[in-house]
């Protein structure tokens, strides 16, 4: 077992083990020593799999156990999916020593820390990645969240969890599509701040170094959370390829998946800096080759007047502003505040018509 401590105003740890989700209950103890019940929180897909697991091991360290399932997807990361979760949390007498657990991928972690954060102010809460891109991102770092009808993760809260517990083993029932979603985010850690690894995962290929792979890119993570815990600078990194990529989702009504928003997201990014002479073509090229190689796509099927127009409610928005981030080589990049008028020829050098 590897254990990465993210050092945040309240540190915790990230442990990564194979078989680990059968230790969730004494690792759940551990994290959150006054817990007498855990408030498992999954989406239905995930439940059929793991919830069991979870729950017998839970309970094998002495913990009371109240389950939430909600219907998976996206489109269930919503204020009312976060109610219910709440009501359900009051109805179970949730004290505010008790636990939450999200068990699942991005969206649940997303919905279960964000539920978490704001149960009687806060209680502790563990999250248990079951998706490459939620372990190897969205569980770390205490960024929680829920879309509202204007945009993603527009309502939410910076809020750390106790633990994280990440078991690879539990990828091998993971779908293709989202394992590349996964890849998505690893390519997005390479690029903007580590060539080493990234030619990496050229000459290997992700699936058959995943352990090691997943604790490189939670180590990046973390340097980056403990530098900046509240996206205010050098976070922002993380958000490469992102506006554009959230535009495309929006777009497509969330019918692409993330990761595949933010490959799309990283070429037109890489295609407008190689044409603004920020970016060397061989790079470009070898990122692009890089999304593809992993199954990703790197063309937007939207025209500009939409994705402008879904650009709209981004947080990286300040005022008239806006923070993107330029590659400037792999391993290399930087952020620029741009007006938001000039996104539009960023997109139109990206190759978006
Ligand atoms: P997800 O949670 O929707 O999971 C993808 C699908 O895989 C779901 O249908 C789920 O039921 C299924 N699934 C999960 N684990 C499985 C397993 N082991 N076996 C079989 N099926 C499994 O999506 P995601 O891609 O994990 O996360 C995307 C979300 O994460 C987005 O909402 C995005 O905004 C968010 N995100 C957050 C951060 C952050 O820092 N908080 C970072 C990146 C992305
Ligand atoms: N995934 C972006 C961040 O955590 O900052």
């Amino acid at each position: 077992m590897k254990t990465i401590t993210i050092p945040t105003g309240k540190p915790y740890e990230v442990r990564i083990g194979r078989g680990l989700i059968r230790e969730a209950g004494a690792q759940t103890r551990e994290a959150c020593p006054g817990a007498e019940t855990a408030f498992l929180i999954t989406d239905d897909r995930v439940a059929a799999l793991y919830a069991g697991t979870v729950e017998e091991a839970l309970r094998g360290a002495g913990l009371r156990t109240e389950t939430f399932v909600f219907p998976h997807g996206e489109r269930h990361k919503t204020v009312a999916t976060w109610e219910e979760a709440l009501e359900r949390m009051c109805a179970a007498r949730l004290t505010r020593s008790d636990a939450l657990v999200a068990l699942g991928g991005g969206v649940t972690g997303d919905l279960g820390g964000f539920a978490a954060a704001c149960y009687q102010r806060g209680i502790p809460y563990v999250q248990i990645p079951t998706t490459l891109l939620a372990m190897v991102d969205s569980s770390v770092g205490g960024k929680t969240a829920v879309d509202l009808t204007g945009g993603k993760n527009q309502a939410g809260a910076f809020y750390q969890p106790a633990r994280v517990i990440c078991d690879p083993d539990t990828l091998e029932t993971l779908p293709e599509e989202e394992y590349r979603c996964g890849c998505a985010e690893i390519i997005k850690y390479g690029m903007i701040g580590d060539a080493e690894f990234f030619r990496s995962i050229g000459e290997t290929g992700i699936r058959e170094q995943a352990e090691r792979v997943i604790a490189a890119c939670v180590k990046m993570k973390r340097d980056y959370v403990a530098r900046d815990e509240y996206d205010r600078g050098e976070r922002m990194k993380l958000n490469f390829g992102h506006t554009f990529g959230h535009a495309c989702e929006a777009c497509s009504g969330f019918s692409i998946l993330h990761g595949e928003g933010v490959a799309i997201g990283m070429a037109v990014m890489a295609r407008a800096a190689a044409a603004r002479g920020l970016l060397a073509p061989e790079d470009r090229d070898a990122l692009i080759r890089m999304i593809r190689r992993y199954g990703l796509p790197t063309e937007a099927a939207w025209p500009r007047e939409e994705m402008l127009a879904a650009c709209g409610n981004d947080k990286k928005t300040a005022g008239s502003d806006i923070r993107i981030v330029v590659p400037e080589g792999i391993g290399r990049c930087r952020i620029e505040r741009i007006r938001t008028e000039e996104l539009g020829d960023w997109l139109e050098k990206g190759g978006v018509q």
